[in-house]
């Protein structure tokens, strides 16, 4: 069997920190996030990583890691079916389907066995949600059965509080549904032609835990649910801690000096923060200096970046540098209709 992880897109909203990143690179406790879903697999499950946008730096990753995976590259993005169609000759019966920027306690195990006792066409795995109108939206029958999929509607139109987790069972004949070398959504393409066609569809939902790391508050609470998981109030790599931190990691070789308080942040490696400097609710990419005193809040400061002596700064992304070429304006994709 094997298992597709969508590892494209530019992860718009994770930016400034996807100008010098992949999404699935993004570090969670200092591990590249795709790599929990690598190893959440049942062994011998096969992966293929479809990637565009910075897939140089997924397959050194593998590389160096001696993880074995393989990167199917799409020269522009396909969307979430193109993309899994770019892959169909290394496809060879009933597939997974993996989005990169979920963390959940899904078994992968128990979702299969699921998807085989209903003689499903489709199983897609199921979460339950305040803000639907943010997903793709199921309405599922008692049996287990999903009668219709629509993506991000509008509160007031979602048929339920359950929406796409972002793992998918499929048989190979699913890829029959997607053409060739075009743009495609899954979300909004296929799933609902499925559906329309009668098709077995099912829905799988579990316990435990579910993060959507898609965006920068929920990717620091993913990481305060890993620490908390793994019982730690913080976790840092080879790096010289002076200061105190709360509910935040450290990358390799920072400096965090004597009187700075972190709570709940993220900090790449390479990063030097200076005397007394209080953050909050903040992300730091790689080798920035947070000069003296400095007081953050919900900022994101993008790679290579410093924030000067005294600065009090509250809810901005910080890049002072062009936009990487390529790099899109807007989210493109799926974005929420408001
Ligand atoms: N290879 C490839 N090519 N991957 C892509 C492309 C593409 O063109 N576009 C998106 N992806 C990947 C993303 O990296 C991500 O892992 C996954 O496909 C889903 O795309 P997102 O852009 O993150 O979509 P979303 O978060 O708005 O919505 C999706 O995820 C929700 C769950 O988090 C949908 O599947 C929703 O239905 C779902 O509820
Ligand atoms: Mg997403």
């Amino acid at each position: 069997m094997q298992a597709i992880i969508l590892a494209g897109g530019y992860g718009t909203r994770l930016a400034p920190l996807t100008y010098t990143k992949a999404k699935p690179m993004l570090p969670l406790l200092n591990k590249p996030m795709i790599s929990y879903l690598i190893e959440a697999l049942p062994n011998g499950v096969e992966v293929i990583v479809a990637a565009n946008y910075k897939n140089e730096q997924l397959q050194e990753y593998f590389d160096e890691n001696g993880i074995n995976a393989m990167v199917v590259k799409e020269e522009k993005p396909l969307g979430t079916a193109g993309a899994v169609k770019n892959a169909e000759k290394y496809i060879d019966g009933a597939f997974l389907v993996l989005n990169s920027d979920i963390i959940s306690s899904l078994n992968m195990r128990k979702f299969i066995q699921y998807h085989m006792k209903k003689k499903a066409f489709v199983t897609i795995s199921l979460w339950p949600v305040k803000n639907v109108e943010e997903y793709g939206v199921v309405d599922l029958q008692p049996d287990g059965r999903i009668m219709r999929f629509v993506e991000k509607p509008p509160r007031h139109e979602a048929p339920s509080n359950l929406i796409n987790a972002g793992a998918y069972c499929m048989e190979a004949e699913v890829l029959d549904y997607i053409p060739p070398k075009k743009f495609v959504s899954m979300e909004m393409e296929v799933f609902p032609k499925i559906i329309d066609d009668g098709k077995p569809f099912y829905g799988y939902t579990f316990d435990g835990y579910w993060i959507d790391v898609g965006r920068h508050s929920s990717y620091i609470e993913a990481t305060r649910v890993l620490l908390k998981k793994k019982g730690l109030k913080y976790f840092a790599g080879k790096s010289e801690i002076k200061g105190k931190l709360r509910e935040s990691t450290i990358g390799d070789r920072c400096i965090i000096h004597e009187g700075v308080m972190l709570n709940s942040c993220i900090i790449y490696d390479g990063c030097v923060i200076e005397k007394n400097v209080r953050m909050e609710n903040c992300i730091v990419a790689d080798n920035c200096i947070i000069e003296e005193n400095a007081r953050l809040k919900n900022v994101v400061v993008g790679e290579g970046e410093k924030i000067g002596k005294n600065a009090v700064i509250e809810d901005e992304k910080i890049w002072n540098k062009p936009l990487p070429v390529g790099y899109p304006r807007k989210q493109i994709g799926n974005p929420v209709r408001r």
